[in-house]
């Protein structure tokens, strides 16, 4: 299988470092061959060569490869960010990547920042869009620098755009055994482009009877996340409202590195990345947490249908946040390699003979993305929830509002 690597720019070169040790490591384990092939992208080979992506770059990445893993990217030398729209945004764009999966899972309840909760109240999936929203870059500046300046930056919201994000919030949910779809928009508010979100969620969760639907305005369900996380199963939002809660998901299970993501177009070539971004004052310093990069390796190799690889990778890196071998953030005292050796020796430690599976070379690429299974027992307290037909306006939401 051939995988391109973008390490990028800052903690992303050493924490995809560790990950394709741990992709490399679960290869051999199993008998299969990764072929990575590392490019140099980033923040240092464009300001050298003035190329973000090569011309071909992202024709490269779909047509030659079975799929993408990237580190991250990011650099105050380039203050515009140039060259992490044109190489993550543009590769999430360009590959029509339109969903972005971050599991919030909760590996160990000494992790989380909230009290009293336990690894089962934390284990919930966010279905990002990842095509449009305010990330398209419509918009522009006039007058800038002056105090005249008028800066304008549009939300997209398609039908189709949306329908498909939607959609796949439901299918994943009922293919990997979820109970509720939570539609977080902001519809009070952005009454005509979240309108669309209201009608696409009405049209769709009748088609889905085992799943119940609920919808919350994003600040009502960052208030939530907080209060009580477990009432949550999958969540699916915009594009910005996904990049920002979750980063609150991400301190829910204990930090920003230990969260994994995938971007995907279920069927084709797609991209997986810690959620964790450059971290300058970081970058060399072998403090790095991996194990969120290590994690969307898992993912990876999930989506390509590896299905034992991945559980061997998520088990080693469990196995290690359990015993606390890992940097500071999981209260370990091990560097980034060390942890990356740590979860390295797990997964190469001889299997239970019930466990080993035989090697059968998988398909290239599977229809369906990453799933996981729901913990059994995880309900929510309903008295918040709002049926998707009086989705808006009501009474249960606003009082949240105050
Ligand atoms: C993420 C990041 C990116 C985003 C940045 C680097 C543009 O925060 O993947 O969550 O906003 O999507
Ligand atoms: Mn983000």
């Amino acid at each position: 299988m051939r995988i391109a690597v973008v390490p990028g720019d800052g903690i992303g070169v050493e924490t995809t470092a560790e990950a394709m040790k741990a992709v490399r490591a679960v290869g051999e384990v199993y008998g299969r061959t990764f072929d990575l092939e590392v490019f140099p992208w980033g923040a240092d080979h464009y300001l050298q060569t003035g190329v973000t992506m090569p011309p071909n770059g992202y024709a490269m990445l779909r047509d030659d490869f079975d799929a993408i893993f990237i580190g991250a990217l990011g650099d105050p030398r380039i203050p515009d960010n140039r060259h992490a729209r044109d190489i993550l945004l543009g590769t999430r764009f360009e590959l029509d990547l339109f969903v972005n999966f971050r599991p919030v899972k909760l590996l160990d309840e000494r992790l989380c920042p909230l009290k009293n909760r336990t690894a089962a109240d934390v284990n919930f999936v966010v279905l990002r869009e990842n095509t449009e929203g305010l990330y398209v870059s419509i918009g522009g500046r006039f007058k800038a620098g002056t105090p005249d300046e008028i800066a304008i930056q549009e939300e997209l919201n398609t039908y189709k755009g949306v329908h498909r994000i939607v959609k796949h919030a439901f299918e994943f949910a009922v293919a990997s055994g979820r109970r509720s779809v939570c539609m977080a928009d902001k519809s009070n508010a952005m009454t005509d482009g979240h309108a669309l979100w209201q009608r696409v969620f009405r049209e769709l969760a009748p088609q889905y009877p085992s799943i119940q639907p609920r919808h919350l305005y994003i600040d009502a369900l960052a208030l939530l996340m907080v209060q009580n996380p477990a009432q949550f199963d999958v969540i699916v939002t915009n594009n910005l409202f996904g990049d920002i809660i979750t980063d609150l998901g991400a301190a829910l299970q204990g930090g920003l590195g230990l969260a994994a993501s995938g971007n995907l177009h279920p069927g084709r070539t797609s991209m997986f990345e810690p959620v964790h971004g450059s971290a300058p004052p970081l970058a060399g310093k072998n403090v790095a947490n991996p194990m969120g990069a290590i994690l969307s390796a898992g993912l990876m190799l999930e989506y390509l249908g590896l299905k034992p690889e991945a559980a061997a990778i998520e088990a080693a890196v469990q196995e290690a946040v359990s015993t606390g071998n890992g940097t500071k953030e999981i209260g370990g005292s091990l560097g980034t390699r060390e942890t990356g050796d740590y979860i390295v020796a797990q997964i190469r430690k001889p299997r239970r003979a019930e466990e080993s599976v035989p090697v059968v070379e998988a398909p290239a690429v599977v229809e369906a993305p990453a799933v996981q299974a729901a913990p059994a027992g995880q309900d929510a307290p309903a008295g918040t929830d709002v049926p998707v037909q009086e989705a808006a306006n009501t009474r249960q939401d606003s009082e949240l509002e105050r």
